[in-house]
């Protein structure tokens, strides 16, 4: 068997829709309030995309940048790999979506469904492919328009306020530097949990999908057990960080900056506490943009990357954790 390749990051990108709302404006549609989001969650205002629009439109905005900031051409990109919980469509998938808008050739178009893990679990396959010389450059987007999905009323509060709209994206490539690279992804999921943050509806378990009843009980908005994943996420998070620390022999101390998904403030600083690390190597948008579940991470990368906040050199741990439950760690040398 070959040697496997080592692979690298080449390129990162992000768009955010122009349209802001704060929690002022959600004020107006709700019964919330600035003070309670800011106190619980951390955001302040996040962004939604004009309707028409969708998950395809805003990472093919990120791809153009991700392309400028790697020196590279549309026609560069081997295969696409697309995570996201608010798709274009129900089916097709919004990767093929994302392929006819660029303008790529008839390349492969994967889509995932592992929520605000979705990013680390596309960076996976997509290592997967290049290590294994398959592809040579593939483009890991994570991208939501949980605005189409929200109930922005006060029955839907504890959910919508957290979540915005957003795209973020990485190219992935042939490492030739071997001071650089992506060193490990240690992915993990635990369905006993699927029911505690979900969006039923429609069902393909039910016959048919989708009724005016469901409609009228506003059952096709997403639930969250909220108590519940917090206490989950501040456990698995650091924990999945020391697997991938332990596995290569490092410790908390070793690592230069974390990026950790964007779901609540309050949950990446518990996390921070678990692995005694200062607030000044991680960074948080989350105050910007809202939870943009599978676009957090990469959203993350490419303000640091574009900042000089993550320098060449720098190892870089990442993780998350979402619905499902899903989670998992990516260690790198950026
Ligand atoms: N505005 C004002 N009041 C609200 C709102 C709102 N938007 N939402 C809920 N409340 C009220 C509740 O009705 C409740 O009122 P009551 O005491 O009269 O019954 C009160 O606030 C407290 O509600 P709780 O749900 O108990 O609030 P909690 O302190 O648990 O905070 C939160 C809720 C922020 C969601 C918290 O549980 C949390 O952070 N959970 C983690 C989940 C998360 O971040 N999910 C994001 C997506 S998942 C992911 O990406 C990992």
């Amino acid at each position: 068997m070959p040697a496997l390749r080592s692979v690298r990051i080449l390129g990162t990108g992000m768009y955010v829709p122009p349209d802001v709302y704060t929690n002022k404006d959600l004020e107006k549609m709700m019964d919330t309030s600035d003070e309670w989001i800011v106190q619980r969650s951390g955001i302040r205002e996040r962004r939604f995309a004009k309707p028409g629009l969708g998950v395809s439109d805003l990472a093919a905005e990120a791809t153009q940048h991700a392309l400028t900031a790697a020196g590279l051409k549309v026609s560069d990109i081997d295969a696409i790999v697309f995570a996201t919980l608010s798709p274009d469509y129900y089916f097709p998938g919004s990767g093929v979506f994302l392929q006819n808008l660029l303008g790529c050739g008839q390349i492969p178009a994967f889509d995932l469904r592992n929520q605000c893990s979705g990013f680390l679990y596309g960076l996976n396959v997509a290592k997967a492919f290049i290590s294994s010389g398959q592809y040579d450059r593939i483009l890991v987007v994570g991208a939501e328009c949980h605005s189409r999905a929200i109930n922005l009323t006060t029955a839907g509060r504890d959910v919508a306020v957290l979540f915005g709209d957003g795209a973020g994206v990485v190219i992935l490539g042939p490492n030739d530097d071997p001071k650089r690279g992506l060193l490990s992804l240690h992915l993990h999921s635990d369905g006993a949990h699927r029911d505690a943050l979900k969006m039923e509806f429609p069902s393909m378990r039910k016959w048919p999908a989708i009724t005016q009843e469901m409609l009228n009980d506003t059952k096709h908005y997403p639930t969250m057990d909220g108590r519940l994943v917090f206490k989950n996420a501040v456990t698995r998070m650091p924990e999945v960080v020391h697997e991938a620390l332990a596995y290569n022999q490092l410790k908390p101390d070793d690592v230069d900056f974390y990026v950790f998904h964007q779901a609540n403030l309050r949950i990446n600083e518990a996390v921070l506490k678990h692995l005694a690390q200062p607030a000044s190597k991680t960074y948080n948008n989350i105050d910007r943009y809202g939870n943009c579940s599978a676009a957090s991470i990469p959203m993350v990368l490419d303000e640091c990357a574009r900042s000089g906040r993550i320098k060449p050199g720098d190892l870089v741990c990442m993780a998350s954790f979402g619905a499902g439950f899903t989670w998992g760690s990516a260690l790198l040398r950026w």
